[in-house]
């Protein structure tokens, strides 16, 4: 990752650097992990994202518990001054997700991400029981949780949202609960990197359909 990062340097585009525990790490040496993650990449990228999310590590969505929390950011304080956000997932109620979220923020986080993949396997028929569901089938999910968080705390620290964008439409939705920025994974597979000037262009006219003459206007129009 490292050496991917020094080619990436090349170019003056912002990069988040996206640390979790490794899969045979245990949770009572976890903070060990990201300690040595933090003192690796203090110095590159533009900010840290602690996953803690992921259900492909067994163990790691434990970590979204509030000791984990306080202790990881003030680790993070300890080693570097880069923003740190938080990503979580979609699989909390709404009122835990934003306890944590809240939780985060009075610890020092500079942003939230919602969120990361689903183990909601009831969502298709055709899931198997390990790993977590991306796309479209998370959307809903995503979304809902996301709104719940941005009525929480749109304006009180940025929200990126992530989880089954796939079209201009989807992002001005986010963008209006409360986004100031969103991400795309699952779909750049599918439509490929013509997806970003699609919802580029799309958010465009959606702004101006809105009277909206800056996206700053829209960010958080749902609370506005
Ligand atoms: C194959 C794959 C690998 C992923 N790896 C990570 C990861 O290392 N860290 C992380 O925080 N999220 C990871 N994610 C989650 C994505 O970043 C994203 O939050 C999630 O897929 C929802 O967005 P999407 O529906 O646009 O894919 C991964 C997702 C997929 C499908």
């Amino acid at each position: 990752m490292l050496k991917q990062l020094n080619k990436l340097y090349f170019f003056d585009y912002p990069v988040g650097v996206n640390i979790g525990k490794n899969k045979l790490t245990s949770e009572a040496d976890a903070l060990n992990d990201y300690e040595i993650l933090f003192r690796t990449f203090k110095d590159y990228g533009d900010y840290i994202v602690i996953n803690i999310s992921s259900p492909n590590t067994p163990g790691l969505r434990d970590l979204q518990n509030e000791q984990f929390i306080n202790d990881i950011f003030a680790l993070a304080k300890e080693i570097t001054s880069q923003p740190v956000l938080l990503k979580i997932a979609p699989d909390m109620a709404a009122e835990d997700a934003i306890a944590l979220c809240k939780t985060a923020v009075n610890a020092g986080a500079a942003g939230i991400i919602a969120t990361n993949t689903t183990i909601d396997y009831s969502l298709t028929e055709h899931a198997k029981d390990f790993g977590g569901i991306s796309g479209a089938l998370l959307t809903e999910k995503s979304y809902e949780l996301f709104k719940a968080i941005g009525k929480e705390l749109y304006g009180k620290t940025l929200l990126i949202s992530v989880g089954g964008i796939d079209s201009a439409e989807e992002a001005y939705k986010r963008i209006k609960a409360g986004a100031s920025l969103v991400q795309v994974y699952s779909m750049l597979i599918y439509k490929g990197p013509a997806l970003i000037k699609e919802i580029n262009e799309g958010l465009v006219k959606l702004l101006q359909a809105d009277g909206y003459t800056h996206i700053s206007e829209a960010i958080g129009a749902d609370w506005k």
